[in-house]
């Protein structure tokens, strides 16, 4: 199969940099929709739902799909057992190429989550790996002898460096009398991205998923690809304050952002670029803006973080601008996420961070906000019907570390998050005619796609407005932004522009409701084109604005 798949009528929007200006959706494959009935979603259930997606439906741009590759499960599909396939629960290299053509006929560009800083233990070349210190796959990954002995002559680990997931990072393997490397979980062992062979395999994996039509690339926790060449331990704090979790008194030195990374990144886009229109964003796996500004270049996302920490502040959101746009300036561009699948949905969190009982006011106000930053805005499925975290209980636990919660290990139960997507009323919610892997909200008889779809006042109706308001503003999607100090301590306020065209966007982050003078967003009058209330309010003559709580306004000059 040929990288051109596009129908010639395709409604493509944006041209070679759609990337920068559109919107981009993730789907957690097994939580969209399931044609076999086994509870867990599938290829065919994503193609099913496109039109949700598409022109007709949310209008985004590019679809972002969480592995899809065969994988024991362990880690959810973060724990891959063969790059260059389909895992059989999720359908078939056909399904696939189908749901490429499907998305292309509909203008929507397809992303794949590559995860290549770790494999299953169940990948081939692990097991060859682990079987024997020769062989070609002897070195592909990251295999050290012991620092010596235990007093009763076990093994000790090569260095001091930990798993995420809690515990040591190293595995002893009896057969090669060597530890291996895993961030994760145990049977994630890490790739040695240092043998050129295993760069060679990776890059060719990569091609052969663009030569199948793939638009780009989301990279899994991307700047811990590379660790130092010599493995020292990590330096620990000093003064770590009591109860600071073992990960977190360590100062990652070693393990991560190594210098050389960067070129590593080069070779990759490099690939990616032999054709113009494929996109990649890296998640940074622990970080802040200046390292996702730093990872970043023209043609390459990275992933920040802090709308995700953020609380529902006009405090910290001001501060958050001022910080990113101190950090990214005006040339580096950045991403906009508020949720995904490792993190609580932002309708529940946000909410709660500020007392707030009405999740979906917060949903429609932080919506209104992500869609007028600039910055790439990456959805999270569900998050457009306002979706909120569900309860699961302890028994029916799906996330491997959040089953193995200690005191020095807390975790956040990340199937909270992952709940399937109603999309309708009906028992198993047009999802399912079985059993869902993970159980539905107890919202999910109202809360769904059907619901509020006939509803312009629903978060559903919101998005799409939003949505179709940034396409059709070009300040918008490419604009400036200049943070604006307009009074009133719940206000948060920023102009974007470009080409001489003005957005002005005004935010209530509280409950009450405030009126706001507008003399200090200069050049008026103003005139309200949308926002997070359909009919949003409106200045008056004087250039005052009554907003009602947590509204936010967008507005152009007349
Ligand atoms: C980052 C992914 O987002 C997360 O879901 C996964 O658990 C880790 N990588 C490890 O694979």
């Amino acid at each position: 199969m040929s990288g051109s798949t596009w129908p010639a009528s395709s409604p493509v929007r944006h041209g070679t940099e759609w990337w920068r200006e559109g919107i981009v959706y993730q789907v957690y494959p097994r939580s969209y929709g399931d044609t076999d009935g086994n509870g867990v979603g599938d290829l065919p259930g994503i193609i099913e739902h496109l039109d949700h997606l598409g022109v007709d439906g949310l209008g985004i741009d590019g679809v972002w799909l969480s592995p899809i590759y065969p994988s024991p499960g362990l880690d959810v599909g973060y724990d891959v057992s063969d790059h260059s396939a389909v895992d059989p629960l999720l359908g078939t290299m056909d399904d696939f190429d189908r749901l490429v053509r499907e998305a292309h006929a509909r203008g929507l560009r397809v992303i794949l989550d590559l995860v290549m800083n770790h494999t299953s233990d169940q990948h081939a070349w692990f097991k060859a790996s682990r079987a024997s210190r020769e062989g070609p796959f002897a070195d592909f990954y990251v295999w050290r002898d012991p620092a010596g002995r235990d007093a009763d002559g076990r093994p000790l680990p090569p260095n001091n460096w930990l798993s995420f997931f809690g515990g040591s990072a190293w595995q002893y393997e009896p057969a090669r009398e060597q530890f291996y490397l895993h961030t994760f979980l145990v049977e994630q062992p890490e790739v040695d991205w240092r043998n050129p062979a295993v760069e060679a395999a990776q890059l060719k994996m990569v091609r052969g998923w663009l030569d199948r039509g793939v638009d780009g690339f989301r990279l899994d926790v991307f700047n811990i690809f590379l660790k130092h060449p010599d493995l020292p331990s990590n330096p620990e704090l000093a003064d770590a304050p009591e109860g600071t979790k073992p990960w977190d008194r360590q100062i990652h030195k070693y393990d991560r952002d190594q210098p050389d990374f960067p070129a590593l990144i080069a070779k990759f886009r490099a690939i990616v670029d032999e054709q113009p229109g494929r996109m990649s964003v890296g998640e940074l796996f622990y970080g802040g803006p200046e390292t996702s500004a730093s990872l970043s270049n023209a043609n390459h996302l990275v992933f920040d973080w802090e709308l995700v920490r953020a609380p529902w502040s006009a405090a910290e959101y001001r501060g958050l601008l001022d910080r990113r746009q101190a950090i990214f300036g005006d040339d580096i561009w950045p991403t906009v996420v508020l949720s995904n699948h490792d993190q609580s949905r932002h309708a529940t969190r946000l909410a709660a961070s500020a007392g707030i009982a009405d999740t979906d006011a917060v949903a429609r106000a932080a919506a209104t906000i992500a869609f007028t930053l600039r910055g790439t805005p990456f959805l999270y499925y569900g998050e457009e019907i306002g979706l909120r975290d569900v309860e699961v209980p302890f028994d029916e636990i799906i996330d491997p570390p959040a089953r193995r919660v200690e005191k020095d290990f807390v975790w956040w139960n990340r199937d909270g998050c992952r709940s399937p997507m109603p999309w309708d009323g009906a028992p198993g919610h047009g999802f399912t005619t079985g059993r869902p892997w993970i159980r539905f909200g107890d919202d999910a008889d109202t809360r769904n796609v059907a619901a509020q779809a006939p509803d312009p006042d629903s978060v559903l109706g919101a998005y799409k407005r939003l949505i179709a308001l940034r396409h059709g503003r070009a300040s918008l999607r490419r604009g400036l932004l200049r943070r604006l100090d307009l009074p009133g301590d719940d206000v948060l306020a920023y102009v974007r522009e470009s080409d001489g065209e003005l957005t002005l966007v005004v935010a209530d982050f509280s409950e009450r409701g405030t009126t706001v003078d507008l003399a200090g967003a200069g050049a008026g009058p103003w005139r309200a084109i949308g926002g997070s209330h359909r009919g949003p309010s409106a200045p008056d003559a004087g250039g005052s604005l009554s907003l009602r709580g947590l509204e936010v306004v967008v507005l152009a000059q007349d």
